[in-house]
């Protein structure tokens, strides 16, 4: 009989956003009244609509696509050239960032390439996590057999769980143990706190120190605000021998139905062979992109290269402004509830700290029961995220305001 990967038997209740699901369809199904008032904050997912000058290049592109001459078929797995350079010039030449146009690797998603950049990982590296983490550094972890079993509050053995608090503005230090791969995602999902540029600087010399590769996620850069916050892990000097960095056009342009983003693998980024000679990681990269992937199409890479026109840029930076500016409106509604709350200033997600007693399920229940409103449950990220919850400032301002309401009429 064929066998399964039974690392897939390991994973807990499913993906957490599934599980919400599930949840929100079993109140609305019992609930018309209250599914007709429904206000879903919950999945970080954009609500408005894609840039003029993203459609109008869509568009054009549709056209050149309708035409024998300018027709294509398969382009390069990697990226067209026109958007490799887009990227590597405005996202980092500019910044000062020494990028190669060919150190760019354009993808359908930063959700797929943080789980496919295992492929070229071995299976015996020792693997560091936030806690709260995005869920899918865990699960592809857990698929990939590089966990133990998970225990009752969600932890998986084998990992190294670095637990981000209040108390350390959900920064992890340094670990005093060794690790060969470590996620950072900077500015973080969930809890909204940004990196410092000495808390950067600390985990790429911990990486260069222990020929460790930092996995940096920075799908959410666009929101920072504050000058002083990196906007790129190769900020940072060393970076290029010891990180790999994700981006996304999701969050920026609006792209979460467009699909693409991208991976940047620095040419000079090395790791150990098993009989412990160094190779650089660019060229299996490059190999398991062109073998698993036909790249993205070419209308979503003219989208996509939109967004760095003049006119592109505007719309992004208004998108920004709207969605930070629900930020501010949830903020001071959590806040006039006598919660704490952290992130929303610098990142498009607020964490709360619930009232004291509640677990962060019984949180989740009581604003879906009472307000109809769907957040995220702060432990469906780990067990350091108990007793919080994240509420995603993606939405209609029409509709944050409304929640703002809500929540300050909430009995709970
Ligand atoms: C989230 O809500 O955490 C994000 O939407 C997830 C994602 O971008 O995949």
């Amino acid at each position: 009989m064929a066998r399964l990967n039974s690392n897939y038997l390991k994973l807990k209740a499913g993906y957490l956003f599934p599980e919400i699901n599930r949840r929100v369809k079993a109140f609305t199904d019992s609930n018309p009244d209250g599914a007709a008032r429904l206000i879903r904050c919950g999945i970080g997912d954009v609500t408005e609509p894609l840039p003029d000058s993203v459609r109008k290049a869509m568009h054009a592109a549709v056209d050149e696509m309708g035409v024998r001459e300018s027709f294509k078929g398969y382009g390069p797995e990697q990226g067209y050239e026109f958007l490799r350079q887009a990227i590597a010039e405005n996202d980092y030449r500019a910044r000062g960032i020494d990028i190669a146009n060919d150190e760019i690797f354009v993808s359908d998603g930063s959700k797929c390439d943080c789980g496919n950049i295992l492929d070229i990982f071995g299976h015996d590296n020792r693997v560091a996590v936030m806690d709260p983490v995005y869920p899918v550094y865990v699960d592809t972890n857990v698929m990939a057999g590089h966990t133990g079993e998970g225990d009752a509050s969600g932890l998986y053995g084998g990992l190294v769980y670095l637990a981000c608090t209040a108390e350390n503005g959900f920064v992890p230090s340094v670990p005093q143990e060794k690790v060969d791969l470590v996620y950072l995602c900077y500015p973080n999902n969930p809890t909204g706190a940004t990196a410092t540029r000495a808390q950067l600087t600390a985990w790429v010399e911990y990486a260069l120190a222990n020929d460790a590769v930092v996995l940096f996620d920075a799908a959410y850069e666009a929101y920072i605000r504050d000058p002083e916050i990196p906007h790129s892990i190769y900020e940072i000097p060393g970076a290029r021998k010891c990180a790999i960095e994700f981006r996304s056009f999701s969050k920026n342009g609006g792209f979460t139905g467009v699909r693409c983003a991208f991976t940047v693998v620095p040419k000079d980024l090395e790791c150990s062979t098993g009989s412990g000679d160094r190779r650089p990681l660019h060229p299996l990269w490059n190999r398991r992109f062109s073998t698993k992937f036909n790249g993205v199409g070419y209308v979503t890479q003219r989208a996509a290269e939109a967004l760095y026109s003049g006119e592109g840029r505007a719309q992004v930076s208004a998108l920004i402004r709207h969605y930070m500016g629900n930020a501010e409106i949830l903020v001071a509604a959590a806040k006039d509830c006598g919660l704490a709350t952290f992130g929303g200033t610098n990142a498009p997600y607020i964490w709360v700290r619930g009232p004291e007693g509640l677990t962060s399920w019984e949180i989740f229940d009581t604003v879906l029961n009472k307000a109809n409103v769907v957040v995220t449950p702060g432990s469906g990220f780990g067990p350091a995220g108990e007793g919080y919850f994240r509420i995603s400032s993606f939405n209609s301002r029409k509709n944050v305001e409304e929640v703002a309401a809500r929540l300050r009429a909430l009995e709970w």
